[in-house]
């Protein structure tokens, strides 16, 4: 009998490869796609949309979700519902994306950047709470890269002024910590369904979620114009979901923990293979929580070097992001007076690896062996 052939080793892994994540569950998202088209059901309200808003709730294990079509659309409407505009002041941190600062100014508000825990990467409690003032509108601590900011004193204390808390959860789906999971922590919480989001939708989706009844109605009312008994009263916009995207979601939903659980035994192989080198790991988590895992970032000394080394080798990386918020050419302005040592001096070192489901083996073997070896020559010439 002739021998098996053994599987060639991988010369590349990219960073990303979205074509098998849509993969995965082709079959479910095509008959859910068809069965929103036979169902002619386009206008609102909407069942199709109502299904999904009914389903997000559910697994975030809150009473309502109300879907938009983008998480930067979910946090323009958060910031409209809170009543949030010019002389007020919203606080987040420099490290999240820039949709968080940018549907705030667009409301003419400030935003106010507080650091972030070196080791975490997630907001530093203190530093926050010591922007809190009389125009503090909204605390909005990101879940960097799909783990859970640690807050409950922050939220503690937020509420106890009157401030809510809105959770930057774009990253974080299914992202838990004691079973309580990412959008059942603040007032509400924003998620994107981007197509490179681990519960990603065709195009463009998000959803705010919340467990407050009032705060549901208003965004409700927000969501389409304002619009209740055929009366504008109040001022909205189109922030709508399509009903075809929701379809889709709801299939998606149907994946996500196997997606999730798939995605946190290939972030256990790296943080296990990686570990001696004593570099910070924002998913390394304590046993109690789990990570959303979005991305899988390392903090690296030698950064330009170490993505050589990667880039020769054959392994995809990338830089979530390359600028933190107050070193984007189109804010540095209005951030210089930001005082965020710890997010300056982590931008430099973040590294995002490839966090890819549906690897083979042998690719998971190339990416542990190639990271390995840089991190072994990076750290080694930092010591
Ligand atoms: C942290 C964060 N906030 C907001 C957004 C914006 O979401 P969307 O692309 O759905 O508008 C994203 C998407 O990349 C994100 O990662």
């Amino acid at each position: 009998m002739p021998e098996s052939p053994s599987v060639p080793s991988p010369t590349t892994v990219p960073f990303r490869d979205l074509h098998r994540l849509h993969r995965i569950h082709g079959d479910a998202s095509r008959a859910a796609l068809l069965a929103a088209v036979e169902s002619r059901e386009y206008t609102r309200p909407n069942p199709i949309i109502e299904e999904f808003e009914r389903r997000w709730a559910a697994y975030c294990s809150v009473r309502h979700a109300i879907a938009t079509t983008s998480g930067s659309a979910a946090l323009l409407m958060v910031y409209m519902t809170l009543g949030i505009g010019p002389g007020d002041e919203i606080i987040t941190v420099p490290n999240t994306f820039v949709a968080t600062a940018e549907a705030a100014l667009l409301l003419g508000a400030t935003v106010r950047l507080a650091d972030i825990d070196p080791l975490t990467h997630t907001v530093d409690q203190d530093s926050a709470r010591k922007l809190f003032g009389p125009r503090t509108k909204a605390v909005v601590p990101f879940h960097a890269y799909g783990r859970l900011a640690e807050i409950d004193a922050l939220t503690a204390e937020a509420r106890a002024a009157g401030i809510p808390v809105v959770e930057e959860a774009c990253q974080a789906h299914g992202a838990a910590r004691d079973g309580r999971k990412a959008g059942a922590w603040g007032d509400c919480a924003v998620f994107s369904f981007g197509p490179t989001k681990v519960f990603a939708g065709m195009g463009e989706g998000g959803a705010v979620v919340t467990d407050d009844d009032e705060l549901a109605d208003k965004l409700r009312l927000l969501n389409t114009h304002g619009l209740e008994d055929r009366l504008h009263t109040a001022l909205g916009f189109s922030f709508r979901i399509h009903p075809m995207e929701a379809a889709y979601l709801t299939a998606r939903l149907e994946v996500l923990p196997a997606l999730l659980t798939e995605r946190r035994a290939l972030a256990a192989r790296y943080t296990e293979a990686f570990a001696p080198f004593g570099v910070v790991h924002n998913p390394r988590v304590a046993d109690s929580e789990e990570h959303g895992l979005y991305v899988y970032v390392i903090d690296v000394p030698d950064r330009d070097a170490f993505c050589a080394r990667l880039t020769d080798a054959g392994v995809g990386w990338d830089i979530h992001y390359r600028a933190a918020l107050h070193q984007q050419p189109a804010h540095q302005e209005r951030f210089r007076d930001a005082e965020v040592p710890a997010c300056d001096e982590r931008q430099g070192q973040i590294v995002s690896l490839p966090m890819i489901n549906g690897l083979e083996e042998a690719e998971v073997a190339h990416v542990v062996d190639r990271v390995t070896d840089a991190l072994d020559a990076v750290t080694r010439s930092a010591r």
